[in-house]
């Protein structure tokens, strides 16, 4: 279980000074729970991950993992980045069994445990490559392996399918899920995409943005494993799309001025309260 209790965070910029990128977050996340954080590009996404993984320190506030306080990065919980982050120089097999290896585990045994997430991920037939010579949606599938044979309980992955094509999207959508429902690992997932957030999340937390806040929360009730088709899921996407319009529409205005103008019923006035679900 991850606590986060009035969570703010302030960076020092070269140029503007002090700049509060998180104000007051406070979110609890269940065991065995896939909660999105979901927002616009610099609301803070990255930061309250970084602060979870204890790569950061924040400012305010404190962060709780079964009831212990995040000093620093934990073998409880594991980092999958939107960059998959593998050694070049080493084959798909040695990277999922690296950490393995740092931690004393035997040759014989470490690649058996490698194995078995790599076949997980579904690169059995690919093993034996290197990073180069996978696609986009491998390489993230081979950092998924990596991940997951740390065995942690808390994944934190960072817009880890933002790289990919639709359709690769798509279905690692898809393959997460089933690690997720076989695991059952704790998720923080960061993402700017609506419909991924809906389609992969129990909870779908939607931030606000400058600094970054909770706004709101949304609760996705639709049977599992997801079908694309549900119109739950539809409507929880227009919803969404609903309550984010305020932030992209406070973004425009920053990054424009009166350049440009853009008014919230551009992005949304799609979603209707009669099938409930939203908080
Ligand atoms: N190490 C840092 N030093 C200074 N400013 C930072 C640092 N990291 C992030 N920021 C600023 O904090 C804000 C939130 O960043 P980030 O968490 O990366 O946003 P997101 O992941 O939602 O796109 C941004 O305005 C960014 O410029
Ligand atoms: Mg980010």
């Amino acid at each position: 279980m991850i606590e986060i209790k009035g969570v703010s965070k302030t960076f020092n910029q070269r140029i503007g000074g002090n700049y509060k990128a998180l104000d007051d977050i406070t979110l609890t996340i269940n065991k065995g729970e896939f909660v999105s954080l979901l927002g616009p590009s610099g609301c803070g996404k990255s930061t309250v991950l970084n602060l979870v993984a204890g790569f950061d320190t924040q400012t305010e506030g404190t962060i709780q993992v079964n009831g212990k306080k995040v000093t620093g990065a934990g073998a409880d919980r594991v980092v999958v980045f939107q960059e998959h982050g593998l050694f070049p120089w080493l084959t798909v097999l040695d990277n999922v069994a690296f950490g393995l290896k740092q931690k004393g585990i035997a040759k014989k045994e470490r690649h058996e445990m490698a194995m078995e997430q790599i076949k997980s991920v579904h690169l059995s037939r690919f093993a034996d490559r290197y990073p180069h010579e996978l696609s986009g949606g491998m390489k993230q599938r081979a950092a998924i392996a990596r991940a997951l044979a740390m065995d942690p309980e808390i994944l934190l992955m960072d817009e880890p399918f933002a790289a990919l094509d639709e359709q690769t999207r798509l279905i690692l959508h898809k393959e997460l899920e089933e690690i997720w429902m076989r695991t059952r690992k704790t998720i923080l997932f960061i993402t700017h995409n609506i419909r991924e957030a809906v389609i992969l999340s129990d909870r779908v937390l939607v931030m606000s943005t400058r600094p970054g806040t909770i706004k709101k929360e949304f609760a996705v009730k639709a049977a599992r494993p997801r079908e694309s088709s549900d119109s739950v899921l539809h409507h929880m996407e227009a919803l969404i799309m609903d309550a984010l319009a305020d932030e992209l529409e406070k973004v425009v205005r920053e990054e424009t001025g009166d350049e440009y103008s853009i008014k919230k019923n551009d992005f949304s006035g799609t979603a209707s309260d009669s099938l409930g679900g939203g908080i």
